[in-house]
């Protein structure tokens, strides 16, 4: 029997078929002019579905707010043009036979004046702030908070009516959603600040919402994470007391498949547990759970001195993976850098190719397609 095979079972979760246990991690690239996912968009995912991987959960794409973007040309997924492009991406996975999740996304503070679209407007965030104790943007108001909980539920409604089969909402690593639940950037003394239930408080309106909008069998996935770039060692829930009660409001709230970004997918989260943060999310709530953090790699993808680069990592053995994933602590594995540098990897790993898989190195990142 080959070791990985149990990467390789199929899955159904709620009405996510899935042929197998790999999903391809989000992954951020500014390869869309005029914010419009092009045909070397839709070659980048097909080439991925075609290499076997089961759930393509696309780059961060903005959600149709005047401040969501925060980098030079990131897809947007609103108006008529970037929703063509999309569909065309949705088109060519579902004919290789993948499974494809925009990932929904507001950058909040981390927005700088200058990036379109959006022009001059600064970042918009719960405080103002991208980073704890500066102030660089705008503090949103009840206002804005109802205008960007609409950007999300169109792109929702959107996503779905092009085709695609879930949607990932991007509520991790320090962007907007994350500035609501970290204390951090979020010093509010309204409704939407105080604890860290009273800070999820526009999560959990967002996700009602989308829930209400895409009906209930839709599949909505909720990406977070305790480490922010603003800083790694940040957690949001340092028990599984506390874990517990931060998340069941927002599974109620609609989410169906927590996806659980840590660096480092066989670091315990909790001392006197092997059990991983995706082991504690599944254990905990109940639902469905995707681990991530280099898988298949030897090296984490953030250098500790938070230069973001992204560095070299070569292929490393799946065997701890296996075993969890054997251990049932989670249902789904996102791979990332991996699979920028080997868009056969799922089948290299199915058909034990191990050995010609390429080591990852930033050049990657420059790649087209
Ligand atoms: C180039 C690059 C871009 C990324 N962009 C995103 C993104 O848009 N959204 C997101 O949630 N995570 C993003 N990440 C984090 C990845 O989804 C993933 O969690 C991380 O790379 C760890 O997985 P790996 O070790 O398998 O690469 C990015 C990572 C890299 C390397």
């Amino acid at each position: 029997m080959n070791p990985t095979e149990s990467l390789f079972s199929p899955i159904t979760l709620g009405n996510l078929e899935l042929p197998n246990r790999i999903a391809m991690a989000p992954m951020t690239r500014g390869f869309s002019p005029n914010n419009v996912p092009s045909d070397l968009t839709v070659e980048y995912y097909r080439r991925r579905a075609a290499g076997g991987v089961g759930l393509i959960i696309t780059e961060g794409t903005c959600v149709g707010h005047k401040a969501a973007s925060g980098y030079p040309n990131i897809p947007m997924i609103a108006g008529d043009e970037a929703l063509a492009g999309w569909k065309k991406v949705v088109d060519a996975v579902h004919a290789e036979g993948g499974k494809i999740a925009p990932q929904l996304w507001h950058v909040g503070g981390i927005r700088r004046p200058g990036i379109k679209p959006g022009g001059d407007l600064p970042g918009y965030s719960p405080s103002g702030m991208a980073v704890p104790g500066k102030i660089t943007g705008h503090a949103m108001t009840k206002e804005d908070i109802d205008d960007v909980i609409g950007a999300f539920v169109q792109a929702a409604v959107d996503a779905k009516s092009i085709g695609f089969d879930a949607i990932e909402i991007h509520g991790a690593h320090g962007y907007l959603i994350d500035q609501f639940f970290w204390e951090g950037t979020n010093q509010r003394d309204d409704e939407y600040g105080g604890d860290l239930a009273q800070r999820s408080r526009f999560a959990i309106e967002l996700i009602s919402e989308i829930r209400t909008a895409v009906g209930p069998d839709f599949p909505i996935i909720l990406r977070w994470s305790q480490w922010k770039q603003q800083d790694y060692t940040a957690r949001l829930a340092t028990t599984p007391e506390a874990l517990e009660a931060f998340l069941t409001p927002l599974s109620d709230a609609g989410v169906d498949i927590f996806h659980c970004s840590a660096r480092r997918f066989w670091e315990p989260e909790f001392e006197g547990s092997d059990i991983n943060l995706a082991g504690w999310v599944k254990k905990l709530t109940g639902k469905p759970t995707i681990t991530v953090g280099s898988v298949g790699l030897n090296a984490d993808f953030l250098p500790e001195d938070g230069s973001a680069d992204f560095r070299a990592a070569e292929p490393a053995s799946l065997d701890n993976l296996i075993k969890r994933l054997d251990n049932n602590e989670f249902d789904l594995v996102a791979v990332g850098r991996a699979l920028i540098a080997n868009p056969e990897w799922a089948n290299k790993i199915r058909d034990d190719q191990a050995d010609s898989l390429t080591a990852y190195s930033k050049k990657f990142l420059g790649e087209l397609v």
